[in-house]
């Protein structure tokens, strides 16, 4: 991978995360290469600027090592990388034009729905919030020529839904619209959306690609970028949504154990489901990996390599006994966000608050990389307790 001449795509995503695809400095050979600080760049003197940076609201050479890195990962033409999963998310939405038809689950991450119900509504897009993973009720509410993004989140928050990703890429196209999804929780590792179809993929970087709950980062990947993608580079460049530097820089390092920690969280969370469907304390698990779960058909044909580290119980007992089981845990960090090496859990519809479709009793658990059985001793316990 020293060969600068290499493909990128020649190579395991293992690989390409590890080595961060090869980037050796060209000046100094460092095979980590430096964090690039400058927000201007110098001119040729027959006034060219060949090196391809201007200036650092567009240009950032740290930065466009993150997005090839993550368009490697995902098999796709381009990314960027934005300040946050939001800015990302936002980025594309804000590309369409007032009177454009979206359409997006009617259970997902719950900050983009409030953005899209309110904020993208006020802007002018006509969002109608739709069961995405029932394929039919998808097909039914895309208006041909009318409708230009179908977006969707797989696994989605914080029911761990799964969406058919080559069905819904297959309705959106029929009607004239672009397929875009929300990959944050299967990360590249599990699920590439583009071999499937889909034209567009989202991460909360902050999550899984970073990996260490120190960073705040979203990207967008692009197959086949077009007028859509333009004026997303557009506004990003004339809005200054990039990604600093040293975020950048942090990213390219978590990303490098990606699929280490990625088969790591999995493995884990499968093995929590399995012992915790058989939990007295627990009423329901919620994990694409299980064979009880309703899409796990769609899981398997679109899930490689385990499911995810994420999964939801619905405690017995309700919402109190949630709450308490919450307060209970030694090991398991109480706290928002997901795709850290520690667990998390969390009662969701406390952060969600009111008019959320969470149901009372539901704690995410976000599985980090600690031995499966510490994580399940310490919830065992705190059901226990919180039942007694
Ligand atoms: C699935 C999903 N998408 C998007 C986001 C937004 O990302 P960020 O918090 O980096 O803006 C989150 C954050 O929790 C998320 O979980």
């Amino acid at each position: 991978m020293t060969d600068e001449r290499a493909t990128p795509r020649r190579w395991s995503p293992r690989t390409l995360a590890a080595q961060a695809l090869g980037h050796v400095d060209a000046a100094s050979r460092a095979v980590v290469p430096p964090i690039h600080i400058s927000t201007t760049y110098l001119r040729d003197p027959d006034n060219q600027y060949r090196s391809g940076n201007v200036y650092g609201r567009p240009d950032n050479p740290t930065v466009r090592e993150a997005e090839a890195l993550i368009a490697a990962l995902e098999g796709a033409d381009a990314a960027f990388v934005f300040g946050s999963g939001m800015s990302a998310a936002t980025a594309l939405f804000l590309a369409l034009a007032p009177g454009d038809h979206v359409i997006a689950p009617k259970v997902m991450y719950w900050s983009l729905r409030t953005w899209l119900a309110t904020e993208a509504t006020r802007w002018g897009l006509a969002v109608d919030l739709v069961e995405t993973a029932d394929t039919g009720a998808l097909a039914a509410a895309v208006i041909p020529g009318r409708t230009k993004l179908v977006w969707i989140e797989t696994p989605a928050n914080p029911l761990w839904t799964v969406t058919d990703i080559a069905a819904s890429a297959a309705i959106a196209h029929a009607a004239g619209a672009a397929l875009a999804v929300d990959s944050t929780a299967a990360t590249p590792l599990i699920t590439r959306p583009i071999e499937h179809g889909a034209d567009i993929v989202m991460h909360a970087a902050t999550k899984y690609l970073a990996g260490h709950s120190d960073v705040v980062a979203g990207a967008l990947a692009v197959r086949g970028p077009g007028p859509l993608w333009e004026r997303v580079a557009r506004n990003r460049s004339q809005l200054g949504q990039i990604l600093g530097p040293f975020e950048a820089f942090l990213l390219i390092r978590g990303m490098r154990t990606l699929p280490l920690r990625v088969a790591a969280a999995s493995a884990s969370a499968l093995r929590l489901a399995e012992r915790f469907s058989a939990h007295p304390h627990v009423a329901a698990v919620l994990y694409p990996g299980l064979a009880s779960h309703p899409q796990h058909a769609a899981a398997l044909r679109q899930m490689q390599g385990g499911f995810g580290g994420m999964l939801s119980l619905r405690v017995a007992g309700g919402e109190r006994a949630a709450i308490a089981t919450a307060a209970r845990v030694a090991l398991w960090k109480r706290a928002t966000s997901l795709g850290g090496v520690e667990s998390l859990i969390e009662h969701r519809a406390s952060i969600e608050g009111p008019g959320t479709p969470c149901p009372p009793d539901l704690l995410r658990l976000s599985t980090g990389i600690e031995d499966p059985d510490d994580l399940f001793a310490d919830l065992d316990q705190a059901l226990r307790a919180a039942h007694d």
